[in-house]
């Protein structure tokens, strides 16, 4: 893999895709993916890059410039990010911003989303290298993840090659029972991923809209273990919690994704409250992953540093590559002949 921190980057200009689709959580941004971002920008800094544009999507504006998914908050929680590294003493928001400038929303164009190569040479005009590290998109087959490699230098960013690294333990070997965790919403693209994903685990439990949108006889799996729901269905029941609780302390190796209810609801927390804390107590090698997942950990006050091996900043591109072993990314990657 072609990483920034092999590379030189003195006087490039320098196109930078950052995860920055910052969950809301009770009104405010959980800000851990761009937190996460920074130090792929302040290794640029450091070893002489001459500007950088950072380009970034939040939410699913569907090609139209919705405010509510502007860039403009989320690029000054970044210059007050940087601003905290010593790299940058004494500088102001000015400086910083001379130096790095966000884009607006890249899916304000619906070619982002289509995958077009004419939008993707439009991003690219005039930079002399692209750093991807955006990990929790990097399953998608947007024109920033998958055309642009092909037609500028490409490197993966530092957090993308970190997240790699971890979750390539998982496609060897896993230490045996293998417990994933699947919840959260988008059933629609995790649902295709759960008879591959059965092959590399001992079980799936599922909450969250999984039991809701899907109909396991439609779908059965004999690794598959569908929770129940509370009356309202807006969370898991207590027997389902008790359930799910008898997998978890019996694991060796646990992989989450999604929080077990409508999270989002005060109402609907017991049961990611719970099952975080179950997974929280055992010792073994714990991923979680997804913004939702980790912004409802973040929200429990759990420490994440002590209870998880690894907090993915990617969900569905967690899953895609445990389901499939690569990703729309790191194929296009593979596929990029450009000379440096
Ligand atoms: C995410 O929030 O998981 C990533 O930002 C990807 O967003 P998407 O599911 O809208 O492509
Ligand atoms: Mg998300």
């Amino acid at each position: 893999m072609k990483t920034l921190r092999l590379t030189n980057v003195k006087d490039k200009k320098v196109l930078v895709r950052l995860d920055l689709d910052l969950p809301m959580i009770d009104g405010a941004y959980d800000a851990t993916r761009l937190v996460h971002g920074i130090p792929t920008l302040i290794y640029l800094f450091k070893n002489g890059a001459k500007s950088v544009r950072v380009i970034g999507h939040v939410g699913r504006p569907k090609g139209k410039v919705v405010r509510k998914f502007s860039m403009k908050p989320i690029a000054k929680l970044l210059y007050l990010e940087l601003l905290k590294d010593k790299a940058f003493k004494g500088k102001t928001e000015k400086d910083v911003a001379a130096w790095l400038e966000v884009a607006e929303n890249l899916r304000f164009d619906a070619r982002e989303e289509s995958g077009n190569v004419k939008y993707a040479k439009e991003l690219i005009k005039g930079f002399d290298l692209y750093v991807f590290d955006a990990f929790g998109v990097s399953h998608r087959n947007h024109t920033s993840v998958i055309f642009i490699p092909e037609y500028l230098p490409t490197v993966t960013g530092i957090q993308f090659y970190k997240e790699i690294t971890i979750l390539k333990k998982l496609l060897k070997k896993p230490k045996l029972p293998f417990v994933f965790i699947l919840g959260g919403g988008k059933a629609e693209t995790k649902i295709p991923l759960i008879d591959p994903i059965s092959e590399r685990v001992s079980v799936i439990i599922a909450g969250g809209k999984i039991p809701l949108e899907m109909n396991y006889e439609d779908h059965p799996n004999r690794k598959l273990i569908i929770g129940e729901l509370r009356e309202d269905k807006k969370d898991l029941s207590d027997a389902a919690m008790e359930q799910f609780e008898r997998f978890i302390v019996q694991a060796e190796t646990i992989v989450w994704n999604g929080p077990m209810g409508m999270y989002e609801d005060p109402e609907a927390r017991k049961g990611t409250a719970y099952i975080a804390d179950c997974v929280a107590r055992t010792r073994d090698f714990k991923i979680i992953g997804g913004g939702d997942t980790e912004a409802a950990v973040t929200a429990l006050g759990i420490d994440q540093e002590k209870a998880f091996t690894h907090v993915s900043t990617g969900g569905g591109a967690m899953l895609e590559y445990l389901a499939k072993g690569t990703l729309p990314f790191l194929e296009s990657l593979k596929h990029s002949q450009m000379e440096f």
